[in-house]
Formats: C-alpha cells, sequence, structure tokens
C-alpha cells in the first residue's frame, strides 16, 4: 500500500476529499474496502516483528485495518488533531472516551444539557464504579470553577446542546479544566467538524457520531475519537484493543465516502435552516425559536466567536404544548418523523417524547425542553419546499 501525502497543508475542501488515503497496487481511484478480520505474514519472523511493534503493518481487524485507518487520517487531518481512533457507534465513542482514562475515586464534571444517553454515562454508570459525578449549568462559568475538586479528572460537554441548541464557551471551560489538572471532552456532533474545532479552541478530546452528519445519509453508525497521540498511548490504545468497540471496515468506507461530501451537505443544510429559522421567527404559531446563526440567538456573542456558521438544526416551539407540537409534526409532508439528525432527508424530532423522554419533567422544564418543543434537522431538500411545508403543518396546530 501507497500512503498519500499528508493533506494538512491544503485547505478543508481538500482535505475531506483525498486526506489519509492509502492505494493499493492496484490503483484504484475509489478508496478501497477492506473486508478482513486478519492479515497474512511472510514469516514467522515477520508475525513476532509486528506483534512486538517492529514491523509496520496491521495485525487484526479490532486492532486497525486499512479501510478505518483511512477514515482516521482523514478525520485527524480534517481536525487538526494528532490521532484518532474509530468506534462503532458515537455512544461507544463516548463511553470510550470517557471511561477509559478513569478509575474509582476520580470525579467528572458534565453539562447538564447532554443528549439521553450520555447523560446516563455521566450520571448512573459512572458512579456504579465509583466515579462521582456533578452535573452544572453549562452555561454558567461559574458553576464549572466551583465543581472543580481535586479529583476532577475530566470536564465533558455538547454544544451546541441537544435538543435546546445553547451554545457553550468552549475556550473559557477549558481553561478552568486546565486550572484544575482536568481534560475537556467536547462531543462536537451538533456542530460539525465544518462550523467548529474544539481543540484549536483548547479542549483535550473531541468526539463525534459519525452517524450524524458525517455519513448524513442514514446508511450505517460509527463514531471517532481524536486527540493528541499521549492521550490515546496513555489511555485509549489498549483498553480498545481489548475491549473491542471497534468500527466495522464497511462502514468506515461509507464514512469515508460521507466526508467527501460532507463540506457541500453542511454548507447546504445550515444555509437552509437559517431560512426555515427566519421563516419560523415570524409565524404567529412559532412561541420560541432557537437558532445559532441568528442575532437574537441566546449567545450569540461566543456563536460568532467559536463557530463558523450556525447549525443545520434549528428548535421551536409551538403554542398548544404537546398535542400542538403532535399536530404539526403529524402534518408535516416532506420532513419525517424520526429520532436522528444531520441526514440528507428533513427530519423533525420531539425531544419530550422520545431523545429526552428519560429525564424527569422537572428536569426537562430546567433545560428549556417543553412539550411543545420541536428539533428540525435541516436536510438537502429545496429550502423553499420545507418553508412551505412546515407553513402547512403549523396551520394545524
Ligand atoms: C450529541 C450526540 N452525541 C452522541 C450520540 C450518539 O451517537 P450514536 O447514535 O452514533 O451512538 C448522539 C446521537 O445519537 C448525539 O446526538
Amino acid at each position: 500500500m501507497s500512503e498519500s501525502e499528508t493533506t494538512a497543508r491544503y485547505r478543508p475542501e481538500t482535505r475531506l476529499v483525498h486526506g489519509g488515503t492509502l492505494r493499493s497496487q492496484f490503483g484504484e481511484t475509489s478508496e478501497g474496502l477492506f473486508l478482513t478480520q486478519g492479515y497474512v505474514y511472510d514469516t514467522a519472523e515477520q508475525c513476532e516483528a509486528r506483534f512486538k511493534g517492529q514491523d509496520p503493518g496491521f495485525i487484526y481487524s479490532r486492532y486497525s485495518n486499512p479501510t478505518i485507518s483511512m477514515f482516521e487520517r482523514r478525520m485527524i487531518e480534517l481536525e487538526g488533531a494528532e490521532a484518532a481512533r474509530s468506534t462503532a457507534t458515537g455512544m461507544a465513542a463516548v463511553t470510550t472516551a470517557i471511561l477509559a482514562p478513569l478509575k474509582t475515586g476520580d470525579h467528572v464534571v458534565a453539562s447538564k444539557a447532554l443528549f439521553g444517553s450520555c447523560l446516563y454515562v455521566v450520571q448512573d454508570l459512572l458512579p456504579r464504579y465509583g466515579i462521582e459525578t456533578t452535573l452544572v449549568d453549562g452555561l454558567d462559568l461559574d458553576q464549572w470553577q466551583r465543581a472543580l475538586r481535586p479529583n476532577t479528572k475530566t470536564f465533558f460537554l455538547e454544544s451546541p446542546t441537544n435538543p435546546t441548541l445553547d451554545v457553550l464557551d468552549i475556550a473559557a471551560i477549558a481553561r478552568i479544566a486546565h486550572s484544575g489538572g482536568a481534560r475537556l471532552i467536547v462531543d462536537n456532533v451538533f456542530a460539525t467538524p465544518i462550523w467548529q474545532s474544539p481543540l484549536s479552541l483548547g479542549a483535550d478530546v473531541v468526539v463525534y457520531s459519525a452517524t450524524k452528519h458525517i455519513d448524513g445519509q442514514g446508511r450505517c453508525l460509527g463514531g471517532i475519537i481524536l486527540s493528541s497521540e499521549a492521550f490515546i498511548a496513555e489511555h485509549l490504545h489498549n483498553f480498545m484493543r481489548q475491549t473491542g468497540p471497534s468500527l466495522s471496515p464497511f462502514n468506515a468506507w461509507v464514512l469515508l465516502k460521507g466526508l467527501e461530501t460532507l463540506g457541500i451537505r453542511v454548507r447546504a443544510q445550515t444555509e437552509s435552516a437559517a431560512k426555515i429559522a427566519d421563516a419560523l421567527a415570524k409565524h404567529p404559531k412559532v412561541t420560541r425559536l432557537v437558532y445559532p446563526g441568528r442575532a437574537d440567538h441566546p449567545q450569540a456573542e461566543t456563536v460568532k466567536r467559536q463557530m463558523g456558521a450556525g447549525s443545520t438544526l434549528v428548535g421551536f416551539e409551538v403554542k398548544g404544548g404537546k398535542a400542538g407540537a403532535f399536530r404539526c409534526l403529524n402534518a408535516l409532508k416532506i420532513a419525517r418523523i424520526s429520532n436522528n439528525l444531520g441526514d440528507a432527508k428533513s427530519l423533525v424530532t420531539h425531544p419530550a417524547t422520545t431523545t429526552h423522554q428519560r429525564l424527569a419533567p422537572e428536569a426537562r422544564a430546567e433545560l428549556g425542553i417543553s412539550e411543545g418543543f420541536i428539533r428540525f434537522s435541516a436536510g438537502l431538500e429545496h429550502a423553499d419546499d420545507l418553508i412551505e411545508d412546515l407553513a402547512q403543518a403549523l396551520e394545524k396546530v
């Protein structure tokens, strides 16, 4: 296999198409799909050297694989990270990045506004192993500061948050974490690598559900953790080899093809989301509208500082609570009801009864997830069709 030159000197669009390509002796144009569990060796001596780390190459696809390597390299070059490890799902990435470096007696601080499964990991899973956790209002820097303890090892947040699209100040939170010797892990799913680079803002680790925008076409699950070489060597390398949350080579190949179009998809979807937000902001049936690209977003200043543009998602609340939201969802003809996001097809979610139904009603209210709140993930359809579809659906509210 011949490795392509690094694409790090090129702009993100070029890195998304060429980053990390490994070409076999056949000189294929598209990335090769290596559906193989293992590898063979010319001699027993070579096999021994490979296991000792003295001979470069692959050993077993739970550890690594040429197609998976290409995906990891392309993400490394896009994100400006030193190293990466991919995983079977976004939740495998979140769980591994948080859990692998910790031990009993450590302490984790996380923002309350988390995707439901991430909240489960922090709130329910970690304490079972004697890891203490504190949940804070992620927008309140004093709460992060006050939560720091001598045994705090990790800060964890997502921004923009799911589903209310609050934007947390990553640079300021990273400074607080580092002042106490802790690391900051950022779930960058909602922002996408196109609009936000947490590592350049001071975060230590970035995680993605590649299931979302990176595939972006509803096909397969995947995840990735990006960080320094040292974090991976010290905390992830052995943990992942032995516990095996590995990405399948087939999914890595699909995700590689997804990366080729990530930039143009995210740009087009963001443009549509912005137009939808402007249309909804004026609508009499809409009682609240949140869109990180608008001047009326509560953290508009932070958005300007840390994000390249708004988001492919829009949050809005309709009149009539749950009944109103359900009428709107049921009347939509183009956007489909789903708990997924970041897809080429527009998807619409009622968080209170799906992604966040596990939360107590008071906890949902505290996060701003009211019964009438809807999350709209803009797809690649024409923005005017989506706006007209929403307008006819809102008439039913
Ligand atoms: C913010 C966020 N993080 C993590 C995940 C988990 O990703 P996956 O479904 O690929 O496990 C999701 C969505 O499911 C998400 O929205």
